[in-house]
């Protein structure tokens, strides 16, 4: 199994180091060798230094990867001359058609939950971000945007009906897989079809792929009622697909109903790769203090064990994946995961070490990331 690692920046290095040694632990512990990393440098620290944002093949090497994982790219004191910053992964995205932006959202007993109605102990959503085009078809990376003048920008919002439909049809069966296991498996179409003809074409290409779905129930809602019932009542929701742009806002506010982003792991699905990285950035703030959750990181290493087990057609590493989402579920029920994000005693390494403990069963952990 070949990784392709790309640590990036700030606490992105942390984050990724520690779910590696995660995902290895897991691993062994249903008798797999380790992965194979083939670590290619990128980020806003190689850029300054080499005036690149990959090193030179570094895109091939992740393309012949089984699985690319990302800890976080981009630091906002390095920029490009137009004030953007520094996004290689953009480019990962739209090369390698990365077009299923899957983002989990589940409250875990003891972590915070920002709303009073205990109905919040029960979120646990899916939000599907298209990820290669909506408006972030203009994104500075791919240099798209037309510049008219001094005086005016404007950046194109685009939906093709190639990546919807294949979008669509991944969201109707993620919601079946969800019910598979238990969950409602309901899926919501989250646009603007009421104000925007590209986003009334997203809705109209949900309608046509739901006819090959019709046992999923579906719903609508439009983006701004969206972000409001986000808040109101979460706890009603399961998947919902969406534009790339709403996808990111929505998701980074669903991120921060069950603590923050710190918890937000993510997965990016194309038609023959997989990249996987937790949704937060580099955290400048808190960089080279180890502070920060790894868990972000750690679950999207679960969600690239899942996807490996269909993609290689090795069921063997899902069991690891289960390994670590119930290891994270139980510390949580047991307290024994108290990050420092969310005001506990816990930073990037106790948390590791506590999971590798748990990973492995054995107390005090044998492998663990040296304090
Ligand atoms: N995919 C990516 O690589 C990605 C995503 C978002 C932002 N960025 C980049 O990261 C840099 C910082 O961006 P930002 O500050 O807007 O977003 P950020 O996600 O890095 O940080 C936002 C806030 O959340 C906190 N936070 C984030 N992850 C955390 C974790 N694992 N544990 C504890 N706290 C955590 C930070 O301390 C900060 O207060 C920028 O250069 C931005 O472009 C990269």
């Amino acid at each position: 199994m070949r990784i392709a690692l790309i640590k990036g920046d700030g606490i992105g290095v942390d984050v990724a180091e520690a779910t590696m040694a995660i995902v290895e632990a897991a691993l062994a512990k249903v008798g797999e060798q380790a992965p194979v990393y083939d670590e290619i440098l990128s980020g806003a620290g190689y850029y300054k230094e080499t005036g690149v944002d990959i090193e030179p093949g570094g895109e091939e090497r992740a393309e012949a990867a089984d699985a690319i994982f990302l800890g976080a790219i981009g630091l906002p004191s390095i920029r490009h001359k137009d004030g953007t910053e520094i996004s290689p992964h953009l480019r990962l995205r739209d090369r390698f058609g990365l077009y299923a932006g899957v983002r989990p959202v589940k409250a875990y007993p003891n972590a915070p939950q920002r709303l009073a109605d205990p109905r919040a102990a029960g979120i646990d959503l899916i939000i599907l971000r298209e990820s290669t085009e909506g408006l972030f078809y203009s994104a500075a990376a791919h240099n798209r945007s037309l510049v008219v003048n001094d005086d005016e920008v404007q950046d194109i919002l685009r939906i093709t009906r190639k990546t919807t439909t294949k979008l669509h049809d991944f969201a109707f069966n993620l919601a079946r897989k969800r019910r598979e296991r238990g969950k409602p498996g309901h899926l919501t179409c989250v646009d603007k079809a009421n104000v925007f003809t590209s986003l009334a074409f997203f809705r109209k290409l949900f309608d046509e792929v739901k006819e090959r779905h019709p046992d999923v129930p579906v719903g609508y809602n439009y983006v701004d009622a969206q972000a409001l019932d986000l808040v109101r009542k979460p706890w009603e929701f399961d998947v919902m697909v969406t534009e790339n742009m709403f996808g990111d806002i929505l998701s980074d506010l669903a991120g921060g109903l069950v603590g923050g982003m710190g918890m937000a792991a993510c997965a990016e699905i194309g038609d023959a790769n997989g990249l996987f990285q937790p949704a937060h950035g580099s955290a400048p703030d808190i960089m080279g203090q180890d502070k920060a959750n790894p868990l972000a990181a750690i679950l999207s290493g679960a969600l690239m064990l899942d996807y490996l087990a269909e993609k290689l057609e090795r069921p063997v590493l899902a069991d690891a994946a289960d390994l670590i989402n119930g290891a994270v579920e139980h510390g949580f029920e047991e307290n024994a995961l108290r990050p420092m994000e969310f005001g506990g005693d816990m930073g990037t390494k106790a948390v590791t070490n506590q999971l590798l403990s748990r990973i492995s069963n054995r107390m005090p952990a044998k492998t663990s990331v040296s304090a």
